[in-house]
């Protein structure tokens, strides 16, 4: 049994010309950049190419780049940085209930230091209200953060919108698109974005390394880590190179494939879903239909629990990820899709397939074909099948 990876939004395997490009780093490139002899400047000249390369990807300056540890810690900088940085200025941030738990968390941290935090909602396809947005916005307001691609539903926000209305109040922006860049074109100099984080895992790069796009002009964010001036004094710590150079062969693939990519991705989804509603009924699908990640198909079965299906789908060798978290023996559900305003009943049904750049067309197929055996058999050992109409 040839196994079947559709969780690329938890993380994507490293291509094999990033894996290349970073060894020669770990045997041979090992100096560390900021010392000025020639093993040390060797280590430099890679940093600078991969910072050219992020940069690039979506059309930064490079000096507008500050490598980072992943999207947590890109999260992280930009909130309590800009928060820490503009105290003086105002104690307020807007953000939303479907963001991810690297900037939640973040927002509920400053929290405690004093800073106010309040959630702009979202409608059923976990979109943010436009309008709520603007009325929200205080003199007091110094930070909206808000995501730019759902990494659960895969609905993204509209971020021109958002960066307008930040802009024309004269309020800073930060957008997570930790699962976005790579499978959606970004181009910052057309975006009022002024910060906003990217993950090399989730675009076939190593884990433990990101970024953080910090726009020209932008007041002086308040680093998290003291230490040694690194990254023009945003981000102490000898750097990453080994990870860095990952990072930058990633954003290169990833920008010389993004439209075959997305079409890829696209083709797949139209035929994994097609091959579902032609098998089965009693199915829900979630996030927006047209805002949407190419690559992500959020669902439920009626009758069938998620935890169940995601366990026989693993036996089968598929592997997909669920809408609920499983923490101290307990499992609780999704708190995006509480946002959104799901039944309880639905959020225990759902499971969420991401696909990637090396799945197949069969694939789609074969999947589809377990999913109905599967579905229907758990349908038929809890006595729900009864109830629905035969396909
Ligand atoms: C939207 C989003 N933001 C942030 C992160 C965190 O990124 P990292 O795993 O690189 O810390 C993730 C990872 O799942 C994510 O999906």
């Amino acid at each position: 049994m040839v196994p079947i990876y559709l969780d690329h939004n938890a993380t994507t395997p490293v291509d094999e010309a990033v894996l290349k490009s970073m060894l020669p780093i770990y045997r041979e490139v090992f100096g560390n950049p900021s010392s000025t002899h020639s093993q040390g400047r060797a280590a430099r000249v890679h940093l600078d190419e991969a910072r050219e390369q992020v940069a690039e990807l979506i059309g930064a300056h490079p000096s507008e780049i500050v490598f980072t540890s992943g999207g947590t810690e890109s999260d992280n900088l930009a909130i309590a940085g800009i928060a820490r940085a503009l105290r003086i200025k105002g104690n307020h941030i807007l953000t939303s209930r479907v963001e991810h738990p690297a900037v939640l968390n973040t927002c509920a941290e400053l929290e405690k230091d004093g800073f106010v935090i309040d959630y702009v909602p979202v409608d059923g396809y976990g979109r943010i209200d436009i309008a709520a947005l603007q009325e929200m916005i205080s003199d007091q307001t110094i930070l909206i953060t808000l995501q730019h691609g759902n990494s659960e539903v895969g609905t993204l926000q509209p971020i021109e919108d958002i960066g307008t209305i930040a802009r024309g109040k004269g309020v800073l922006f930060h957008t997570d698109a930790v699962q976005t860049v790579s499978k959606v074109e970004i181009h910052v100099p057309n975006l009022p974005v002024d910060l906003l984080s990217l993950s090399a895992h989730k675009m076939y790069g190593p884990k433990g390394v990101g970024a953080l796009y910090i726009r020209r002009g932008t007041p002086p964010l308040i680093p998290l880590l003291a230490g040694g001036g690194q990254e023009k004094k945003r981000r102490g710590g000898t750097e990453n190179v080994p990870g860095i150079v990952g990072l930058g062969k990633s954003a290169e693939i990833a920008r010389s494939r993004l439209k075959e990519d997305r079409a890829h991705l696209l083709r797949l989804r139209g035929r994994l879903r097609q091959q579902i509603d032609s098998k089965i009924s009693g199915i829900h699908y979630y996030g927006h239909p047209e805002y949407h990640l190419p690559n992500t198909l959020y669902l439920g079965f009626d009758g069938v629990e998620g935890q169940a299906l995601m366990i026989r789908l693993d036996l089968e060798g598929i592997a997909v990820s669920t809408g609920t978290a499983c923490s101290s023996g307990s499992v609780s559900p999704s708190e995006v899709l509480g946002a959104m305003n799901i039944a309880q009943s639905e959020m225990f049904q759902t499971i969420r397939i991401s696909l990637g750049r090396g799945n197949e067309m069969a694939e789609m197929d074969r999947v589809a074909k377990v999913l109905d055996v599967v579905v229907k058999d758990i349908r038929l050992k809890t006595g729900y099948s009864d109830r629905l109409a035969p396909k």
